[in-house]
């Protein structure tokens, strides 16, 4: 199986999203299925946030993973107005009250904040650390000029372990230098909307037909491909959200899926890398 270490954890490279979860009670026992049997298929990293359904989200994970045996590695995040150290450990302690446990994997601030200073920010997020409520601290949305200016803020003893970004393969922007730089430094490239593109691709589109043989020859879902190509760019892990079985089943066999170099050249041929980092956004 296909990992990744995050911090001095090794996760599967494939974990699960749960953006749009909780908006709806009725969806609730499908919500909480599919993230079960995404766990069962090995997909046990779940990323949620205060954000997401305004907590709703991460009430489905506490039920999902309510009485179940496997080990689950969870993250959530901060958004950028609550991001003072006093909201932030209030707003970390709401979420930890929904998800029903006394500590989360990995805690993350949601975008850069344009209300809250980042030392501000990375003062409350080293807290809550210290205060032993999340076992990691990381970023989001955080191009690489402000990961470096965050890592110098914070103490050598509390690294940020991830920062979780847009990749995917009509964005491939973190391959310009997040992720080189993210290899060297020791953080682990969390990508979010891995798959959301797949919708917007004709399958007459050549990009896709492309994935579509691959995805033949491999006798998987372009779904899988498209992960898999992720996984091979470096200290990546990939949180697709799926509700369909049939979704949860194409992601997970990414976890065994490793593209050779020469089916990489035929994707990164279709799927040209824009020559520039991310754009920063503070929210
Ligand atoms: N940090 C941030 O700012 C940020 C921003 C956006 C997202 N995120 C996180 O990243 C997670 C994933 O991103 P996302 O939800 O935006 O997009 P995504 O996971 O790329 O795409 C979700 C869509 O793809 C479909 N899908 C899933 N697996 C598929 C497969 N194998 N084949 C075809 N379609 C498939 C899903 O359908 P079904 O659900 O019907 O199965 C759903 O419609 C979020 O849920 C959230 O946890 C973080």
């Amino acid at each position: 199986m296909r990992t990744v270490m995050i911090g001095e954890d090794r996760v599967p490279a494939v974990g699960q999203g749960t953006w749009q979860l909780g908006t709806d009670r009725r969806r609730r026992h499908q919500e909480v299925e599919a993230l079960r049997y995404g766990i069962e298929q090995g997909l046990t990293v779940i990323d949620t946030a205060e954000m997401y359904a305004n907590g709703g989200a991460e009430e489905v994970v506490a039920d999902a993973i309510d009485g179940i045996d496997q080990p689950v590695f969870l993250v959530s995040k901060v958004w950028p107005t609550n991001q003072a150290p006093e909201r932030l450990r209030r707003s970390l302690e709401a979420t930890l009250k929904r998800l029903r446990r006394p500590q989360i994997d990995l805690y993350l601030l949601h975008w850069p904040s344009r209300s809250v200073n980042l030392r501000d920010a990375l003062t409350g997020l080293t807290q809550a650390f210290r205060d032993g409520l999340t076992r990691y601290v990381g970023v989001s949305n955080f191009p690489t000029a402000a990961l470096q200016e965050a890592q110098a803020l914070m103490p050598p003893d509390v690294p940020l372990v991830v920062d979780q970004v847009e990749y995917h393969l009509l964005n491939r922007r973190a391959e310009t230098q997040l992720i080189p730089y993210a290899n060297r430094h020791g953080v682990t490239l969390m990508a979010y909307s891995p798959l959301k593109f797949l919708a917007h691709l004709d399958p007459q589109d050549p990009r896709y037909q492309v994935l579509q043989q691959l995805a033949d020859k491999r006798q998987v879902e372009p779904a899988t491909v498209a992960l898999a190509y992720l996984l091979g760019a470096g200290p990546v892990i990939a949180i697709p959200k799926a509700i369909s079985k049939a979704h949860i089943d194409a992601n997970s066999q990414a976890l065994a899926l490793e593209l050779s170099a020469d089916e990489r050249r035929a994707l990164q041929a279709q799927f040209p890398v824009p020559n520039e980092d991310l754009p920063f956004q503070a929210l």
